[in-house]
């Protein structure tokens, strides 16, 4: 299993807490205690990227009292993840529209992220906030487009990692492995760029019971996956050629 880079679409917190006659909010509450349980798992296996998808450029289209909500557990959930994060020398990053966020969410950010910046980090967590891909990409353009107006780059020498260069976080690698809980079969506006070649696996598992055996399951199941990025079988098991059969 090599997995340098887990990306997860943390979906079900409000059909969880439905299906106990709960509100949604309740949900996300139980949703964001399951980040410590599997922030703590990546840990432990050693997985060194993991991105959130905590909140989508499409989510402030919902109730008022639900983001209000949601940013509030936000900032809640960060002042007592702060020492865990620290123990585990883990960093937090994130990526999005932040400065959408309401001041006091983006200040708890800053302080987190201040005290958890260490030079040599056993795991990034970078939490995609007011996020999406389609705004990512956008961006990335919208900058290669400055630079080729102030004559610092001709459109021959626009390419793939021209684009990459300005997506939000460079220097993560592109995702090996995307979780979906939830049971649905969409990306929503999840990392468009980074997933063209990661091992997609959706769980009917809401999120706030997706726990460490949960992630372990996956895992297995990842690394039983043959990778080809658009090879031949034969060529990713470095076969010789006529064992190939061509
Ligand atoms: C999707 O479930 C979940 C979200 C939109 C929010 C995810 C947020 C958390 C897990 C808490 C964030 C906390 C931290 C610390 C990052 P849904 O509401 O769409 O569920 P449903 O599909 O069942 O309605």
């Amino acid at each position: 299993m090599n997995c340098q880079h887990l990306a997860i679409i943390m979906d079900g917190n409000g059909r969880w807490a439905q299906n106990r006659q709960r509100g949604r909010i309740w949900g996300h509450r139980q949703g964001a205690k399951q980040v410590d349980e599997i922030v703590t798992a990546c840990c432990e296996v050693g997985i060194p990227h993991l991105t959130l998808y905590a909140f989508s450029t499409e989510n402030w289209n919902r109730p008022p009292i639900e983001v209000h909500m949601l940013m509030r557990l936000l900032v809640h959930h960060l002042r007592t993840m702060d020492k865990k994060l620290i123990r585990n020398r883990v960093q937090l990053v994130v990526q999005g529209g932040v400065d959408k966020l309401p001041m006091f969410a983006q200040k708890e950010l800053n302080r987190v992220m201040r005290m958890t910046s260490f030079p040599s980090p056993r795991l990034k967590l970078n939490l995609a906030l007011s996020y999406g891909g389609r705004q990512e990409i956008t961006e990335a353009a919208r900058r290669i487009a400055r630079l080729v107006e102030q004559g610092k780059l001709t459109s021959e020498q626009v390419d793939e990692n021209e684009v990459a260069r300005g997506l939000y976080h460079p220097e993560f690698p592109d995702p090996d492995l995307l979780i979906r809980t939830g049971g649905e079969y969409r990306v929503s506006n999840f990392l468009l760029w980074q997933i063209a070649y990661a091992e997609l696996y959706v769980t009917e598992t809401l999120w706030p019971d997706f726990g460490k055996a949960d992630l372990l399951m996956a895992l297995d199941e990842f690394g039983l996956r043959e990778r080809r990025f658009g090879k031949t079988s034969a060529q990713v098991s470095q076969l010789p050629a006529q064992e190939a059969r061509l």
